[in-house]
């Protein structure tokens, strides 16, 4: 393999046990100096200065430099080096000395000492790899897919599968330690109701019926309730067909949580617990608890988003009533159809292009805006205020906007007018793209944060009934169970979300346990009671038999795992993920099957 036609092939050694490593290749230290070590790994680069090679050798501990100096080493070594490519897996035998001062490298941990060797085996070689693995960060993403196991080899890699690795025993000692009982729930299963597509699995013993894969586990750990476990836990995976993002796989991973006689601070408690044991237990990060909570309501206005970033400060303000006698007709026109004026405070905003603004405006445009209206703080005293619709507003109206937003030289003030829910998203968005672009400063390097108090239902405009926005078994918040026929969209949930740095990581609720206000919910979501029997009837029969009061919370374990390691994507930190196209380039599946197997299945595929 990979070796130039006409010459010999590389004479391959068989393992033997006089090969076996002594240590790792990064565990050598100035301490090993004279030892004589056997190692054993990849061949990361050679370099040949003429009679002199320098081979780094890489296995999962680290590198060590192996110096073949031809007046230093046997001559069967020296040649057998100079054949060595790299990714090729080798056995050397040498003596540990300290490097010359010159030659020491302060950025690796074996950067004191190298290795002369004395005997060298090749174990097995490589083809040249179709890229290189310190700059895989600039190939196609496919490319590392499609070769995985290459790019395995990369200590990013390494590192973020270490760290999940750390993770999973962190999350299973917490639990462990307060009571909870790891179970698992079938990956056979029905159609579950979170929402996505199900994957599904035809059954070969019973034509034209279907497994589904499960979305979560949410029936059966309420099963499990029902069952007694009172504290149930499981790392679990979970299938959904969606579209894809950066955090968001087809089959994902959740630590999926739930426990009796509890009500939404017990859960929250036990819930944030765990993210400070793991945040401490993996990067060393002290999250302080109980963490802030914010409603969905505030979050929505405030910051335009159910996910809100708090790593960086400035949010929106509502500032319809400084404008409450506006003559500025855009502004007018809002206030009296029953809309609001919004503002949001950029600082160092000034810096923005005429082009850039008009990319915000067409950015505001894009999320629903009529557009917005910017004004910048001059940076020179006195610092007036610039821009196009300055000219609309009273003195006293700016001067009132300036203190309620704090404004200072050099920011720059962005305003929407009309429905506030929309408005609000707009400027959301353009608070994350800006604070991006302009390097804001940020308060805080993790910012958790409970989101409480979601409405329980939400208006399908398709099929023109509201449903359920987490699930239908998610328990209305007692004040408002009156509110159910009258004014549904009121209702808020007993339901919760932990938003880390701008990402959901986990969402859970209390769960309805009393029979009324479940069928209640049903009659609500429109859902008549034999379809309600037909989806989830083995779960209302298992409630008619004494279910405790119960809830709990499923995190997003491949998102968390994610921003601890400070990877781009969900796909760094899952050892063979899919592509944004739900396709995996390494095994290339989805793929055809025989026509055979359909056959057993009893399944025909349609000509497309
Ligand atoms: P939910 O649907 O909110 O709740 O899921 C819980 C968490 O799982 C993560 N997540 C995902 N991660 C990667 N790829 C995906 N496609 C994906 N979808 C969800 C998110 C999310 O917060 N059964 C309920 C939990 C409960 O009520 O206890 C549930 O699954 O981080």
């Amino acid at each position: 393999m990979g070796e130039k036609p006409g010459v010999t092939p590389l004479p391959m050694a068989a393992w033997r046990r006089e090969m076996r490593r002594d240590m790792g290749c990064g565990e050598v230290r100035p301490v090993h100096e004279g030892r004589v070590l056997t190692l054993a790994g990849w061949v990361h680069r050679i370099r040949d200065l003429g009679g002199m090679k320098f081979i780094d050798l890489r296995d999962r501990s680290g590198r060590l430099q192996v110096v073949c100096n031809r007046e230093e080493v046997p001559a069967d070594v020296y040649e057998l080096a100079g054949a060595l490519k790299s990714e090729y897996v080798v056995a050397v035998r040498g003596r540990v000395r300290r490097r010359a001062p010159e030659a020491v490298n302060p950025r690796l941990p074996t950067g004191e000492v190298e290795l002369v060797p004395e005997r060298l085996w090749v174990l097995s070689t490589s083809k040249t790899p179709p890229f290189e693995l310190d700059s895989a960060g600039e190939v196609d993403e496919s490319i590392r897919l499609r070769y995985r196991y290459l790019d395995l080899r990369r200590p990013e890699m390494l590192r973020n599968l270490t760290l999940r690795h750390r993770a999973y025993q962190i999350v299973r000692a917490y639990f462990d330690r307060l009571g909870f009982l790891e179970v698992e729930t079938p990956m056979l299963t029905r159609s579950t109701p979170e929402g996505a597509r199900d994957f599904l699995v035809p059954s070969r013993l019973h034509p034209a019926s279907f497994y589904a894969l499960p979305q979560s586990p949410q029936l059966f750990k309420q099963l499990l309730m029902v069952g007694g476990l009172e504290r149930y836990f499981q790392i679990v995976r979970c299938f959904r067909d969606e579209d894809l993002r950066a955090d968001r796989q087809p089959e994902f991973t959740q630590i999926d949580v739930e426990m009796s006689f509890v009500d939404a601070d017990d859960v929250m408690e036990v819930a944030e617990g765990m993210l400070k044991e793991l945040m401490a237990g993996t990067i060393g990060v002290e999250l302080a608890t109980p963490l802030p909570r914010l409603t969905y309501a505030e979050a929505m206005a405030r910051y335009g988003s159910d996910k809100p970033d708090l790593r960086y400060e400035p949010a929106i303000e509502d500032v319809s009533d400084v404008f409450a006698g506006t003559a500025f007709r855009v502004f007018r026109s809002a206030l009296d159809a029953g809309g609001a004026v919004r503002a949001l405070r950029v600082p160092g905003g000034h810096v923005l292009s005429r082009k850039e603004l008009d990319g915000l405006n067409e950015a505001a445009r894009a999320a629903g805006a009529g557009g917005i209206a910017w004004m910048a703080v001059e940076t020179e005293e006195p610092a007036g205020w610039r821009g196009p619709v300055v000219k609309f507003f009273q003195p006293k109206e700016l001067e009132t906007l300036a203190q309620r937003l704090g404004t200072r030289p050099g920011d720059l003030v962005l305003l929407a007018a009309g429905d506030p829910d929309t408005v609000s998203v707009a400027l959301g968005r353009l608070r994350l793209a800006l604070a991006g672009r302009l390097g804001w400063p940020r308060v805080r390097e993790w910012a958790a944060v409970w989101v409480v108090d979601f409405p329980l239902l939400e208006w399908d405009e398709d099929e023109q009934r509201f449903v359920a926005r987490h699930h239908p078994f998610t328990a209305p918040r007692d004040e408002d169970l009156d509110f159910l026929e009258s004014n549904p969209a009121a209702v808020r949930a007993k339901a919760y979300d932990l938003v880390l740095n701008g990402h959901e990581i986990g969402g859970g609720s209390i769960r309805i346990h009393r029979r009324d206000v479940q069928e209640r919910v049903f009659r609500a979501i429109s859902l008549p009671p034999e379809q309600a029997r037909e989806r989830f009837g083995f779960l209302l029969e298992a409630f008619e038999y004494g279910p405790p009061p119960h809830g709990g919370i499923a995190f997003g374990f491949d998102r968390i795992i994610m921003l601890l390691a400070g990877a781009e994507s969900i796909r760094d930190v899952i050892a063979f993920p899919k592509t944004a196209r739900a396709t995996d380039p390494l095994t290339g599946a989805p793929a055809p099957v025989d026509q055979a197997q359909l056959e057993e299945l009893h399944l025909e595929v349609k000509p497309r």
